[in-house]
């Protein structure tokens, strides 16, 4: 290849990927799969080492470019960022559109979502991102430019049509599938889990190593002006199109309303579809739409005039706690839950919600008999929002943690920096009984005879003790197994020999797959992916340079962009895993039974298949990991989509799955189907793909073994 041709092929990948990224993250229609896009960005990065001439800090490669920093640099606003008048009843809209009135004639309306995230202002000069700042204070805020450019829905350049320089503001967000899987991840590390969005969302901007914001699951939508660069647009709706052919995601949603009667039909309307965003909305806002009356109008302490928030009242719902149980993780948290008096909440009907554990118990003061509000973090998660004191008769009872393990009386502890309680007895049989559930789960080694039902009975009658177990059973005499219901005997029979099977077969299944089946803390799917991606074989892991390196290069803060895809937690983590005395014996053990795992060639993209060019979208609580059941629409040609869009062909809804997603997606023309009919349209085949590495993190959880 020569110099020029390098040089227009760079040019080229950077402008696919960033259209790729556009129709992915700001319009929701993907129109190739992640393997494709993976293509794609590899070879820009294989072509950008070797032409490092051409390198640019536009690249979408390098996104995660910025050092971590000690702190951040205040910037000032100009203008100021300024925040809304809020109002909670009709009645004060009707006030602000008789105000209105008074000033000014011949306008109308338009409704949008308050997007419950972190305000931020994006600065534009030749074109280029330059800043991103949050409020603040409304005058002064922190640079948090590295941070803000890792989100992959933020451009880093803008077409030519649009201006020099140029000012938008918006709100940064946590999509709410993201939201659930950093909270797990949270949990797992025994850290406390962030009780919503919007705060994970503010906590991940504030961290201070860009290569961790950009593991963060976060969003942007753009609804405002900044300063530069937006005058001469007439109306809100025009500035919003343009804003959106400039490449930025803007409200998904909108209304433009003549009169203040329409404007409160529209803020009900937005109400009925408010869990059907990827955002959480507290509100609506009802802006003046002609831009020509701002001005005029000016501003009050509070924020402009033409402009008034409505805050939606939060969904709770009050219920009893009739007893706090002690839930025993497979890493061995010990996890507080409440038993509720079953009560309807946002569409569905709940009766526990876990507590976290008990600093949480202890500063929310939930006691056992107590009255509490229940809401849903993320829209999904039930959550105990406070309880209410006032209700209380005397007869309740203060919850404390046990100091044995509640399942096999061991010792429990608490770890140096860690809120979460651990039984660090490495035989206690409620980890044991989870960690084989783990090790033979689809994305693991997928032993499909091996359930919770028959992990419970392996563990508890000590005929399992360690997951490698399974490659010494005697098969014969399991057939014979009582695996009934209590009262209802019943063989485990021909799933014995299924087993068997299967247990042979993982034998052969590729590094990264044991990797994940091990379950070690920080170690999910894609992260066993990456590091297997480094490694030729299981028996190198254990002294591996590579990881070391990774470690390494962190405690010097350094940034060596080829080791980057595997974090140094997770390195760490192997790396004590493999050091311990359990590891080694593992290690050993696979030693002794001859397996020795290789790195797995990856499948090819799916051109055939039942679903090939079907889009299809995961919504609501799913029996399976939503990941597994990615990879299997990928496997039988599907697209998976994050949105319903009118690509879609099916909308794949669980439990939980409000009205109006699907009212939405049926106008769409979306078939939406369950996951039965999802199951029979793979055609029965279900078995786990060697999958894609999705660029969102699935939802499969990393397991964890310490
Ligand atoms: S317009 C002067 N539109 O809500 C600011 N703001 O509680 C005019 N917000 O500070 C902003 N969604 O950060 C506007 N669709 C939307 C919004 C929105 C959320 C935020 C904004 C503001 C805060 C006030």
């Amino acid at each position: 290849m020569t110099e020029f041709e390098a040089r227009e092929r760079i040019e080229f990948l950077r402008r696919e990927i960033d259209r790729h990224d556009r129709l992915y993250y700001v319009e929701a229609r993907p129109v190739i799969g992640d393997r494709d896009y993976d293509l794609l960005y590899n070879e820009l990065l294989s072509l950008e080492k070797d032409w490092p001439q051409f390198m640019s800090p536009d690249s979408p490669t390098q996104r995660v470019s910025g050092a971590p920093v000690d702190g951040f640099v205040q910037v000032r606003h100009d203008p100021p960022m300024q925040s809304l008048d809020k109002t909670h009843s009709k009645g004060e809209l009707a006030d602000f559109d008789a105000f209105l009135r008074k000033e000014i004639t011949g306008f109308t309306y338009r409704v949008e979502p308050k997007v419950d995230g972190v305000s931020m202002s994006l600065r534009y000069e030749d074109r280029r991102l330059v800043r991103a700042a949050t409020r603040g204070n409304g005058v002064v805020g922190d640079d948090v430019t590295a941070n803000v450019r890792t989100i992959r829905a933020v451009p880093l350049t803008l077409p030519g049509e649009a201006p020099d320089v140029l000012e938008v503001r918006g709100e940064v967000y946590m999509t709410r599938d993201g939201f659930i899987r950093l909270n797990e991840r949270e949990e797992e590390a025994g850290r406390d889990p962030f009780a919503n969005p919007r705060n994970a969302a503010a906590g991940s901007l504030k961290q201070l190593d860009p290569r961790e914001v950009a593991a963060r699951p976060l969003d942007i939508v753009v609804y405002n002006a900044g300063g530069a660069g937006c005058d001469g647009f007439e109306t809100h709706g025009e500035m919003m199109e343009a804003f959106r052919r400039w490449g930025f995601p803007v409200p998904p949603w909108s209304k433009t309303c003549g009169t203040i009667d329409e404007a409160f039909a529209a803020i009900d309307e937005l109400e009925g579809r408010r869990h059907s965003f990827r955002f959480e909305i507290d509100g609506a806002v009802l802006k003046v739409e002609e831009r020509r009356f701002y001005r005029l109008l000016g501003a009050t302490a509070h924020g402009p005039r033409w402009a008034r928030a409505y805050k939606y009242a939060p969904e709770r719902a009050e219920t009893v706690v009739r007893g706090i149980t002690v839930q025993v993780g497979r890493t061995g948290i010990l996890t507080p839950v409440a038993e509720l008096e079953p009560v309807e909440l946002a569409g569905s009907v709940i009766a526990r919600a876990t507590l976290h554990n008990a600093d949480q118990v202890a500063r929310q003061d939930i006691r056992v008999g107590d009255h509490v509000w229940l809401v849903k973090a993320g829209d999904v998660i039930p959550a105990v929002e406070s309880s209410i004191p006032e209700k209380r008769t005397g007869a309740e009872k203060v919850f404390s943690m046990p100091d044995r393990c509640p399942v096999c009386g061991g010792d429990v502890r608490r770890l140096d920096g860690e809120v979460a309680v651990r039984c660090v007895n490495p035989v206690c049989p409620a980890q044991l009984q989870r960690r084989l559930e783990h090790f033979a789960a689809r994305g693991a080694l997928d032993i499909k005879a091996l359930g919770g039902r028959i992990a419970d009975i392996l563990v508890s009658k000590g005929i399992v003790r360690d997951p490698l177990d399974l490659f010494t059973l005697d098969y014969n005499a399991l057939a014979s197994l009582d695996v009934g219901e209590e009262g209802t005997p019943r063989k485990f029979g021909r799933n014995a020999i299924g087993m068997r099977d299967a247990v042979a077969a993982a034998k052969t299944l590729p590094l990264d797959r044991w990797l994940f089946a091990i379950g070690i803390p920080n170690v999910g799917v894609t992260v066993a992916k990456d590091i297997a991606a480094e490694h030729e074989r299981f028996s190198d892991l254990a002294d591996s340079p590579v990881l070391r390196a990774v470690v390494e290069n962190d405690a010097k803060k350094g940034r060596d962009r080829k080791i980057l895809a595997i974090k140094a937690e997770a390195a760490r983590a192997v790396l004590a895993f493999f050091g311990s005395g359990y590891g080694k014996a593992f290690a050993e053990r696979m030693r002794a039974l001859g397996i020795d795992p290789v790195r797995g060639e990856s499948a090819a993209v799916a051109t055939e298949g039942p679903l090939v060019g079907a889009g299809c979208v995961l919504t609501g609580t799913l029996s399976r990991p939503r990941g597994e059941y990615a990879a299997l629409i990928e496997k039988a040609g599907g697209i998976v989509q994050s949105a319903v869009t009118s690509k879609t062909r099916y909308l794949i809804a669980g439990e939980n799955v409000g009205a109006t997603k699907t009212e939405k997606a049926r106008a769409l023309g979306t078939e939406v189907i369950d996951e039965a009919r999802l199951l029979e349209l793979l055609g029965g085949d279900v078995s786990a793909p060697a999958a894609t590495p999705p660029r969102k993190p699935p939802a499969v959880t990393q397991a964890s073994l310490f």
